[in-house]
């Protein structure tokens, strides 16, 4: 990797694509982040935890999927039916079936293998589709952690290991081959819970299975390990649900650094532990996605987790706050998946999640989650661009008292001298504005516009307005660290006992449109640039060009890099062949414009190489990255 001063050979040796074997950096000229499974844009539904819990049967199911039906959900696109945790009964012996609890799924009792088909056809009928929940271990977290679980498995040892270990084809096969599921969430409490001296363990309740992840470290997780895990179940979707839509749903709640891969492996990736019906709680989960908008893309998503829209602070009496949740999940193309028990549904609330225009904004096809333009623990600013053209912008009062705000042009990227046209996206009230404008925001009040003006670039898109279409195949972290910017909640399964709950990996340090690693300014020898891609050296980026003909950049250290360390290199690939290269830029020199012709190339790999290694690199700066015609 240090290749500063490049002998002819070596430069010889870059010009093609060079084995991926040893050189995570080296160009592939393709795409690596998953395309698997069905997931165009971030999946829409229903699922029966954020209401029931484990106390889940058909009735219920049943009744929220018409619900859906009947109040035009489902014509906008909440389509997935998803069963949680309790649905099974046990694993049968020898021959290691699911049985179903049939008690609770009457329709399932279909002789001596009881089968979800009829259900499942049921939903189809329905125009809907169908979705289960599995674990990665042996065992649920139902049974690992919690004591007073309704609807645990039953039996024998064995018969209670209903998770995927050791099943994994068979379990996917039944699923989704005879069952006709849609949809998969796998769950990983099996491999975190379980080592010899858990007390479940040590009462011959469960087999110990050596925790691959660690929650709270890092170092004590195996992430190859688990890795690979999920994707025998990607490798098993593959093949038993071929030629079939499916949905794969990682839940390692931000563990074992799936901060990384998930995107690589599954559909949606969980980013954070469980969200609940709590201000501060969503607070939390929302920020485990919002500096991570470059790792979500048509295919894999970023999941701060399921809707609580209905509940608690988000309640009938508080539709200030539901509807906030609502439009940041919908800006930050979570998956949509209502947690509510739709038979009592009304019509404020039916209100929230049949809001068509906000529904569009999740839905649009570009598949750009928002950015932030303003960051404070205060007032945020998300705007997303999309594939009109034209912006969606969200104004975000996280605080408990009114804010005045501003919104600026520059932030929308558009010109400040032409009008600039706001549709209000609650009220369907218009405005205009030009420059900027003033507004004020009840307490966790969130405004959301749709924006249409004259774009600064008006031939292109800026690479940070299109992050679905940049996927950081290497970001340089050496290290993953927890992300002490994600808001600290007290959590209703510890309360305040012992040190506090720490988040995951989050996004922290890692690749970030407009901003340099960890949310600071992009900066360049004392000029700073309100757009571009900040992300640290020893980096890849893989960037889909749809129809462009022209790269453009200006490259540099970050000013917040260090003057002592090493000097950068910025390459730029189109399909697996070097365009060009910058010299080696050391901290303090100015930013260095890069120009590349693209035509009729699909993917643009943007490499950046530090001098001093991987231990600490600096921030690599691709200011003003431009895709223009
Ligand atoms: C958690 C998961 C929740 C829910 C629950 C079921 O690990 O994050 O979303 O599925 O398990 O026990």
């Amino acid at each position: 990797m240090k290749r500063l001063f490049l002998s002819a050979c070596a430069l010889l040796a870059l010009a093609s694509p060079a084995s991926a074997s040893d050189d995570p950096l080296a160009p592939t000229g393709r795409w690596s982040a998953n395309t698997d499974g069905n997931a165009p844009t971030p999946p829409m539904g229903w699922n029966s935890w954020n209401a029931f819990n484990s106390d889940v049967d058909e009735v219920k199911v049943l009744a929220s999927a018409e619900a859906l039906v009947d109040k035009g959900l489902a014509r906008l696109g909440y389509r997935y039916v998803n069963i949680d945790d309790g649905w099974w009964l046990k694993r049968r012996q020898p021959d290691g079936r699911m049985l179903i609890r049939t008690s609770h799924f009457p329709s399932a009792k279909t002789g001596r293998n009881p089968s979800f088909r009829p259900l499942t056809d049921r939903l189809h009928a329905m125009g809907l589709k169908a979705g289960i929940y599995s674990d990665i271990g042996r065992n649920s977290c139902g049974q690992i952690y919690t004591p007073d679980f309704k609807n645990q498995p039953e039996g024998s040892v064995a018969e209670r290991e209903v998770g995927l270990y050791g099943h994994v084809d068979k379990d996917i096969r039944l699923y989704f081959a005879e069952w006709n599921f849609d949809y998969i969430k796998v769950d990983a409490c099996g491999i975190r819970g379980l080592p010899e001296d858990a007390p479940r363990v040590r009462s011959g309740l469960y087999r110990t299975l050596n925790p691959l992840v660690d929650m709270a470290s890092l170092g004590g997780s195996d992430v190859a390990g688990v890795r690979k895990l999920y994707e025998e179940v990607g490798a098993a979707l593959k093949t038993r649900a071929a030629g079939r839509d499916y949905v794969f749903s990682l839940c390692l709640w931000g563990a074992g650094d799936v901060r990384t891969w998930g995107k690589d492996v599954g559909n949606l990736s969980r980013t954070s532990d469980d969200i609940q019906p709590v201000w501060a709680r969503m607070l939390t989960n929302l920020d485990t996605v919002t500096h991570r908008a470059l790792y979500a893309h048509p295919g894999s998503w970023n999941d701060p987790d399921m809707l609580f829209v209905g509940t608690g602070d988000f309640d009938q009496a508080h539709l200030v706050e539901a509807r906030s949740h609502f439009t940041l999940w919908a800006m930050l193309n979570a998956p949509l998946i209502i947690g509510y028990d739709l038979r009592k549904l009304t019509p404020e609330l039916l209100a929230i999640f049949g809001n068509a225009d906000l529904v569009a904004l999740n839905q649009d096809p570009a598949g750009n989650q928002a950015v932030l333009a303003y960051d404070s623990d205060d007032v945020q600013t998300f705007v997303k661009t999309l594939a009109s053209g034209d912006k969606a912008v969200a104004l975000f009062n996280r605080s408990a008292v009114p804010m005045k705000v501003v919104l600026t042009a520059e932030q929308l990227k558009m010109l400040a001298d032409a009008d600039i046209r706001l549709r209000d996206l609650w009220s369907k009230q218009e405005r205009s504005f030009r420059k900027e404008l003033p507004l004020e925001l009840a307490p966790h009040e969130t405004l959301v516009f749709r924006a249409s003006g004259t774009r600064r670039l008006p031939n292109g898109l800026y690479l940070s307005e299109q992050p679905g279409a940049v996927n950081p195949a290497e970001d340089g972290i050496p290290m993953p660290q927890a992300d002490p910017t994600i808001h600290h909640s007290v959590t209703p399964w510890t309360s305040t006992r012992g040190p506090g709950d720490h988040p995951q990996y989050g996004g922290w340090g890692g690749a970030e449109p407009d901003r340099a690693p960890y949310g600071l300014p992009l900066r360049i020898a004392g000029t700073a640039f309100d757009t571009g891609i900040g992300v640290l050296a020893n980096s890849r980026l893989e960037v889909r060009n749809t129809g462009f003909s022209t790269f453009t950049a200006m490259v540099g250290v970050n000013d917040t890099g260090r003057r002592q360390q090493g000097a950068v290199t910025f390459e730029v690939w189109g399909d697996g062949k070097l365009l060009t290269r910058s010299p080696a830029k050391a901290f303090g020199d100015p930013a260095e414009p890069l120009r590349a012709n693209i035509v009729g190339i699909r993917i643009v790999e943007l490499v950046t190489r530090d001098s001093t290694g991987k231990t600490a690199p600096q921030p690599a700066s691709w200011a003003d990255a431009a895709f223009t015609r």
